[in-house]
């Protein structure tokens, strides 16, 4: 295959850009919220770059564009390839599969047929982007073949591979009926980045039970028998970060401090204000952190509104089924807190179903007393970090579940099993009750881990390592 001109390319599922339709018909894109493009742009910048990406929009067929700095390379997929690909194996058999089968994830020929074509489709649109021995880097479950894909297409190319979530115990792993397909697919790359050291270990794991590839540590040997010349991977650990300064420097802004004052203004000024932010996904654990609510109401350990409860859970995934079961639920259970401890005009729980501008999110986190992290099992978290980040007063208190991959590097944070109900309740209480000291104590650390590790770090970590193979100690052996 001929080679490309960018010398970098990213490849994920969708575009770092929203598109917007005028009423004559004409396109314009906007650069979508979240750190990944912050972090890139720069890099891409230097590196002639392109962004592989659906738009988000069924069945637009677009010619690669220049946008953020870069080259923007859409990919088209059609109503049904969404249905199948995206709804389907995606997000009803990869996501609960890799978050703990919180839900029973979906085992469909048809759509795993789909997941096929459309990663070969992402793969081929990168091996024509790319430059003779550029890099190519690939993110997250929904592109998991791309890499193996890539290889065929362009073997002078370097390839990376970053899982966004959980890589799941090979327990779990098993059960998907083409786990070995996918091990292959991210086989492809030269580098595989997990969140956790944890997940790192449990590829590994998948991979010398589920395949016969010799494994040393965290490199595994792909011998001639699987490819010429042979070759190792090497998986390890990269947690994500989001642009803390830059996040840092918003939250302490004039207009976010005023905003959030008017915020604890409008909600009444209650003494404690709890906020959760989440994409209203079953993962996040919202169901556990209004039953913890609303049983400290029953209890009367709290008294609403003088606590109140701002939930702010954006919309996600409406058409998958148990997204919108969830929503039914946690809409029921709202209700009925605010139908049993609301008062007139004064609700227990501040429920909204809406993403906000950055401006909006960072005065919340700086208006709450107590931030609510209930994930039952989560990549990383980046909420959390937003939420540190925006609290150089160093006021506020996170209580941070164990199951997200935040955890292992917020440890000053009150850390929690969210299926402990009786846990949750004691560590509220305790993050309510905290002494200003301590406070500030763990906020001071847990900022100093934010700041210190941002998105910049975390993406020029990955591609060093990408860039540089440590030399392994050992000549390759044949398997
Ligand atoms: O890593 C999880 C992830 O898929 C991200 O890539 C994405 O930003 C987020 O969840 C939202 O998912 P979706 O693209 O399905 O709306």
């Amino acid at each position: 295959m001929p080679a490309g001109e960018h010398d970098l390319v990213v490849v994920a599922n969708r575009l770092p850009v929203d598109m917007t339709v005028a009423d004559d018909g004409s396109l314009s894109w906007t650069r979508s919220p979240g750190g990944l493009v912050t972090a890139l742009a720069p890099v891409m910048q230097r590196n002639a770059g392109a962004w592989v990406g659906w738009s988000g929009t069924p069945d637009l067929e677009h010619e690669p564009f220049d946008g953020e700095g870069m080259r923007l390379w859409p990919v088209r997929l059609s109503e049904s390839e969404i249905a199948a690909y995206y709804e389907g194996f995606s997000n009803g058999t990869l996501w609960p599969l890799y978050h703990d089968v919180i839900v029973d994830p979906q085992f469909h020929r048809a759509w795993w047929n789909a997941y096929v074509s459309i990663n070969r489709r992402f793969a081929a649109a990168a091996a024509e982007a790319v430059a003779e021995g550029g890099t190519v880097w690939v993110h997250d479950y929904q592109l998991q073949l791309v890499p193996a894909v890539l290889r065929l297409l362009r073997p002078d190319v370097k390839i990376g591979f970053f899982n966004h979530i959980p890589f799941p115990p090979l327990e779990i792993f098993s059960q998907l009926p083409w786990r070995r397909q996918v091990l292959e697919g991210l086989l492809g790359a030269d580098l595989v980045g997990f969140q956790r050291e944890s997940d790192a270990k449990n590829f590994l794991r998948a991979v010398r039970r589920l395949t016969d590839l010799p494994t040393r540590g965290r490199v595994v040997t792909i011998g001639e028998r699987w490819a010429r010349p042979a070759r190792q991977v090497r998986a390890a650990s990269f947690p994500i970060s989001i642009d803390s300064t830059a996040f840092d420097a918003l939250a302490s802004s004039p207009a976010v401090q005023k905003r959030a004052v008017e915020i604890r203004k409008e909600l009444g000024d209650p003494e404690v204000l709890l906020l959760g932010v989440d994409r209203l996904d079953y993962t996040k654990g919202i169901r556990h952190r209004l039953k913890a609510f609303g049983e400290l109401l029953a209890d009367g350990r709290l008294a609403a509104p003088e606590a109140t409860l701002v939930q702010v859970a954006s919309p996600s995934r409406e058409r998958v089924e148990q997204y919108r079961q969830l929503r039914d639920e946690v809409e029921a259970t709202v209700g009925r807190i605010n139908g049993d401890y609301g008062a007139l005009g004064r609700a227990a729980v501040h429920y909204m179903h809406h993403s906000y501008p950055m401006e909006e999110m960072a005065a919340m986190y700086r208006a709450a007393d107590v931030m609510l992290v209930t994930s039952l099992r989560d990549g990383m978290n980046l909420v959390a970090k937003e939420y540190v980040a925006a609290r150089r007063d160093l006021g506020g208190v996170l209580v941070l579940s164990e199951f997200t991959g935040a955890a292992d590097e917020l440890t000053q944070a009150l850390l929690i099993n969210p299926h402990d109900i009786d846990g949750t309740k004691a560590a509220i209480m305790r993050a309510i009750a905290m002494e200003p000291t301590e406070r500030r104590r763990r906020m001071r650390g847990l900022r100093r881990r934010v700041l210190d590790h941002d998105v910049q770090r975390w993406a020029e970590d990955f591609l060093t390592a990408l860039a540089n193979p440590r030399p392994h100690p050992r000549p390759l052996v044949e398997d």
